[in-house]
């Protein structure tokens, strides 16, 4: 904006903004609470909301009663019938940072002034609002929030969720008692959902919460039975002839002797920035809970207090939802792409408009491979959500239909790649990915060299993928083993490099040929090799000798390597191309371990002979005498029998051993004779 635009000027602008706002939340808002299926992803939602609220603030002349700011959630559908909520079911504020909370523990002490205040934390579970209805203790109605003043009657739905109880129980069940709590899909049984809708190829659900929401909506009650909901209480609503509650951690508790489920993950404070450490906390560890959260919900403690501070038209003033960044948000795909990896597998992957989205900006998903860009029905130019839930990689939940652009049509996976050799990409029958099968491909090649140089394996510093490219495409290297070939006179003709960061290079390089074992049998990039595996056969083997010589069935002994990793190794140091690649290595110098040492030759002489020990013997303990038997395949019972092969007696034996073994012929032997057979195997001669 210049400096010459007029005031007038601005607050146009600032009233088209508001107005455009406006049309969107309401639009917005009715796809999520109405029609269970929105557009965008709630983090979205929310920065709409702050937007309008924020210049609503600042322009209070063009905030409006009927703004859609002020609204608390949907109308209800006509698919149930309303319920006029006898307290009405209020919404929270949101603290999108710690500032933000801070700011709402100061307004809080500036209505409280001078006196002590106690905060109660809860977990913001990610369901869909309940309002349930007791009277004489018998569960009568269940209503969703609606409108925050009318919701739907929901009643024979939420009577099939295990969790809420039919019947109330205690010393002192009131006459009427509403209560106010989250209806949610655990994470698991939204997994399981999933898993069989994509085994059905139904439409998948895009998260627990509308998963949830949408079994709530169901016209049949037998279905909400078959989707395992569940309950957390957190409010009460209407009570009628219950006990004086003078503190909201009263209420959650008498709640909890009614039989409701209190969610234990509660925490009471006196300090905001107590409350802030906790919310860090939850923040951090979200993902340890076995269902959704999306914050923490600040409650006042006190009633009392509450009362004195009162409400806005939409959300008490004595609490507070602090909100995690958002893990789902909307973007543009702008294309689906392949890239082909180091052993020839085609992976779809999204190439999304740049999005912020929990905790960093992702520009590229991975979509696996062609069933699930199928199932997912995302197309380039679709909306999609986008989901970022911590560490684990983005992934694109799914498209927005009802923003997508006319005359799409469905994603096909290409039939070649898109390397200068244009080479074939098959899948094979029963195989969930496609593959690329030439072995020349440019493509595999970078991905195998980069993969040889990568932490992981030789983890040559400074050897990432834009190097790796220029070395390949110059011509320099044709496989990682080129690269020990490499002169300061081949690295300075690349671009980018200079005399100093060449011979960097070239000195990680040639570092790198004192890899443990592990490393370099990781760098192989065989397929199903990982550093775990790879750990376990340095350890056995020794050399990469000693590997490339084993049969699977011997490298398949090996503990934490299986039949799957054990064949894929020895199929591969079986073909040729793999084996010269492994003597370039060896002519360059690179370390392939150390031989170990011979082991001691065990002996099986007393393989599945019984030999029975009594009495002392100088030159062993009991003990050791049974450990000499066992390591030679024998066995050593407590007990003589017509089956033992011998009776070892030193001084003192046991007298019916030594009588048993007289009366069913087992030859006893003394300690030379026990020496011996230890040795041979044999027994002294009659
Ligand atoms: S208290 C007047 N406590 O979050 C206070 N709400 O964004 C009413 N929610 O409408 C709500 N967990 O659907 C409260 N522990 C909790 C909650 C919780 C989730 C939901 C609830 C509410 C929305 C507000």
């Amino acid at each position: 904006m210049n400096d010459s635009t007029s005031g007038a000027e601005v607050a146009d602008d600032v009233a088209a903004r508001i107005a455009a706002l406006g049309e969107l939340v309401a639009y917005h808002n009715r796809r999520y609470h109405e029609l269970d299926d929105p557009e965008i992803a709630d983090g979205d939602y929310d920065l709409l909301v702050r937007e309008l609220r924020q210049l609503e603030s600042e322009h209070p002349e063009l905030a409006t009663v009927e703004s859609p700011s002020q609204a608390v959630g949907g109308a209800p559908s006509a698919l149930f019938a309303p319920v006029v909520h006898s307290v009405p079911m209020m919404s929270l504020d949101n603290a999108m940072t710690q500032e933000e909370l801070a700011a709402w523990g100061q307004r809080l002490a500036r209505g409280l002034p001078d006196e002590t205040v106690s905060y109660v934390c809860e977990l913001k579970i990610d369901g869909v609002a309940m309002s349930i209805r007791y009277e004489g203790g018998r569960y009568v109605r269940a209503a969703t929030r609606g409108d925050g003043r009318v919701g739907e009657d929901v009643t024979a739905n939420v009577a099939t969720i295990d969790a809420v109880p039919d019947r109330l129980v205690g010393p002192v069940i009131p006459d009427v008692v509403e209560v106010r709590g989250e209806v949610y899909l655990p994470v698991a049984s939204f997994d399981r959902m999933n898993e069989r809708a994509a085994a059905e190829g139904a439409r998948l659900f895009v998260n627990p919460r509308n998963a949830a929401a949408g079994s709530l909506r169901q016209k049949d009650p037998s279905i909400t039975a078959q989707r395992d909901l569940s309950f957390w209480t957190y409010q009460l609503g209407d009570v009628v002839g219950g006990p004086p509650l003078p503190s909201h951690s009263a209420a959650l508790a008498f709640l909890g002797g009614l039989g409701f489920p209190v969610n234990p993950e509660l925490a009471l404070f006196d300090s905001i920035d107590a409350v802030a450490g906790h919310c860090r906390h939850w923040e951090a560890h979200r993902h340890d809970l076995d269902y959704e959260i999306d914050g923490v919900v600040v409650k006042l403690d006190d009633v009392e207090q509450r009362a004195r501070l009162g409400s806005t038209s939409r959300a008490p003033r004595w609490a507070i939802a602090f909100k995690f960044p958002p893990e789902e948000r909307t973007t543009t795909l702008r294309d689906i792409q392949v890239s082909i990896g180091r052993t020839g597998r085609a992976t779809p992957f999204a190439v999304l408009e740049p999005v912020f989205v929990g905790g960093s900006t992702v520009g590229l998903a991975t979509l696996h491979n062609e069933d699930q860009v199928r199932l997912k029905d995302v197309r380039p130019g679709d909306t999609v959500i986008v989901r970022k839930a911590g560490d684990v990689i983005p992934e694109v939940v799914g498209p927005v239909l009802s923003m997508r652009p006319e005359g799409s049509a469905p994603w096909t996976f290409p039939t070649t790649c898109s390397c200068p050799l244009a080479s074939t990409l098959v899948r094979l029958e029963g195989e969930a990915d496609t593959r690329c099968i030439e072995p020349a491909c440019p493509y595999q090649r970078d991905q195998r060299v980069g993969y040889f140089a990568s932490r992981g394996a030789m983890d040559i510093e400074g050897l990432g993928e834009r190097t790796v490219v220029q070395l390949t495409s110059s011509g320099l290297v044709a496989d990682p083993a080129d690269l020990y070939a490499l002169t300061q006179e081949q690295v300075l003709g690349l671009e980018g490099f200079a005399a100093i960061s060449a011979d960097k290079l070239l000195a990680a390089i040639d570092g790198s040929r004192q890899r443990p074992l592990p490393r370099l049998l990781t760098a192989l990039g065989i397929k199903h090799l990982g550093p775990a595996a790879a750990q376990a056969l340095a350890a056995s083997f020794g050399t990469l000798d000693a590997v490339k010589d084993a049969p699977a069935d011997v490298l398949a002994a090996t503990p934490g390597v299986g039949p799957v990793i054990a064949r894929s190794i020895a199929m591969w140091f079986e073909q040729e191309p793999n084996r010269a690649f492994v003597e370039k290595l060896r002519a360059a110098s690179v370390d392939f371990g150390v031989a170990l040492p011979e082991p001691e030759p065990t002996s099986d002489v007393l393989a599945g002979r019984s030999v029975v020990v009594t009495g002392t013997l100088a030159g062993y303990t009991r003990e050791e005498a049974m450990a000499e038997i066992v390591a030679r395949g024998g066995t050593s019972p407590g007990g003589v029998s017509a089956r033992t092969y011998a009776l070892v007696a030193g001084d003192g034996p046991g007298a019916s051993k030594v009588k048993k073994a007289e009366s069913v012929g087992v030859p006893i032997l003394d300690e030379p004779a026990f020496d011996t057979l230890l040795e041979t195997g044999q027994l002294p001669s009659p």
